[in-house]
């Protein structure tokens, strides 16, 4: 009988990337996957550590898998990822369980860590810096449970310490990956059936500045979308100050590019950005997306936005809202500040109670369901593109379409992983329905 993995992952996609890439490692070790934890011989969590909340989340799930070790007294508890390269001795103080760590720096040691904690040592290995053979991490393929749609990491790190971010201490400086490497990586996604690529970064936007001759993010869509069967790119996620006119341009003329952008703008006083760090202003923000609106029609923006950072009165909040209000965004992600260990925002004078942030917040979402109301309407007689991309219940299909929204529709499984034209009849939020009026590709 093979070993089992049980892979349990927090955070963002990159997070949710880089466990693809583990689970592709572990396949080369001859593990395989199981759903069921006690079953497990090796159980891993991808850790997040953004936020408080998901540090806690580690340390619950760790006092629940332990339990696997009276069952089976060889298996391994693994730690990877964000927590572990900001906090990892202090975790594995608190949780002796720990037999294995490693973060974002180190994913292509594994088999060596592995076979180290098998053989019953403690399988430790945090790095201050990415080590000089990181490249060796593409070597191996990810292993992904969409069979359509696949992520594509891009760029690593992060340089822009904004003052409030844990990111760039977790994932080190900004390094990108080589142009060859990214194009090989598209190139066996697209024979394996895939259909769209979703390219990943924290900064996609900075991708190729660091080359000996720099490239931009930009050249990158070109490349992307000359490869044959490529017929859907998305990216996240991109800077405001890095969203150069030429980005713009390449969206509005690539075919296959989303009619989707995730710009997060944080904060809508100038006095906060700059506190945090941000590199624009509230005007420039705004200039920037109204360029983005003139060019590409009907694009649909998401954002991220923190409420509560430290000293933000309530005249500041009504910029946050002000903005939200211009935009017209299609999606927010908010959330409430949350001081991280070892940021500049961590300590400030002027902490936020969290009774005003869970206000703001409220206050926040209420707004976005108002404006989300009047949006999706407008999306109803309208026809989309969606790649159909799973099966839903009974005799149904769902999938993306170019402006990120799930629609489901009438159909059998051969229209599975096929572009489909919908004539939408009904929209709500967060999905829509409608009938099939034309298959693509
Ligand atoms: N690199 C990406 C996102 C990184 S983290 C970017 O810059 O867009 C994802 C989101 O988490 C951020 O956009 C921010 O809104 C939020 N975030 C990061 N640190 C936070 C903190 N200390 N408290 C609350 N939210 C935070
Ligand atoms: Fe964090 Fe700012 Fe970098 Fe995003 S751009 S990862 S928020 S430091
Ligand atoms: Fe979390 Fe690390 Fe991503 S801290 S948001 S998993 S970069």
């Amino acid at each position: 009988m093979g070993k089992k993995y049980f892979i349990k992952t927090f955070g963002c996609q990159m997070n949710f990337n880089d466990s693809e890439r583990i689970r592709g490692i572990l396949k080369s070790m001859g593990y395989e996957p199981t759903d069921n934890w006690m079953e497990a011989d090796l159980i891993l969590l991808n850790t997040c550590t953004v936020r408080e909340k998901p540090d806690h989340k580690v340390l619950s799930h760790l006092g629940e898998y332990k339990k696997i070790k009276e069952k089976n007294p060889n298996a391994i508890i693994g730690v990877a990822g964000c927590l572990a390269q900001r906090a990892g001795w202090e975790l594995v103080q608190k949780a002796p369980v720990i037999d294995l760590m490693f973060s974002s720096f180190n994913m292509h040691h594994l088999p060596e860590l592995i076979n180290q904690a098998q053989a019953g040592y403690k399988a430790i290995a945090l790095l201050d810096e990415p080590p000089e053979d990181e490249d060796k991490l593409w070597e191996y393929d990810t292993v992904r449970d969409n069979k359509y749609c696949a992520y594509v990491t891009v760029m690593k790190g992060c340089d822009k310490n904004c003052t409030y971010c844990v990111v760039p201490k977790t994932r080190g400086k900004e390094r990108s990956r080589s142009l060859e490497s990214i194009l090989d990586e598209v190139k066996r996604l697209v024979d394996d059936g895939v259909k769209e690529i979703h390219l990943l970064g924290q900064n996609v936007t900075a991708w190729g500045k660091d080359f000996e001759k720099p490239l931009r993010f930009s050249d990158l869509l070109y490349e992307v979308s000359k490869i044959d069967g490529v017929k859907r790119i998305r990216f996240t996620t991109g800077h405001p100050s890095d969203f150069t006119d030429d980005i713009i341009e390449a969206m509005a003329e690539i075919p296959q590019v989303c009619n989707a952008l995730h710009l997060p703008f944080q904060a809508g006083s100038d006095r906060i950005l700059k506190l945090m760090d941000r590199g624009y202003t509230k005007e420039e923000y705004i200039e920037k997306i109204e360029k983005i609106k003139d060019r590409i029609k009907d694009i649909a923006l998401s954002t991220d936005i923190i409420v509560g950072f430290p000293t933000e009165t309530e005249d500041d909040f009504l910029h946050t809202l002000d903005v939200v209000e211009r935009v017209k965004f299609e999606q927010i992600f908010s959330f409430k500040f949350s001081p991280r260990p070892g940021t500049p925002a961590y300590d400030m004078e002027g902490q936020v109670p969290d009774e005003v942030k869970r206000d703001r917040m409220e206050r926040l979402l209420n707004l976005q369901k108002k404006i989300m109301g009047e949006i999706c309407k407008r999306y109803e007689g309208t026809v989309q593109e969606v790649l159909l991309e799973d099966t839903e219940n009974g005799n149904k299909l769902i999938g993306r379409s170019t402006t990120n929204k799930w629609v489901s529709v009438e159909g059998g499984k051969e229209l599975l992983g096929k572009i489909v034209k919908v004539k939408i009849e009904k929209s709500s939020p967060y999905n829509m329905s409608g009938e099939v009026v034309e298959v693509m590709a």
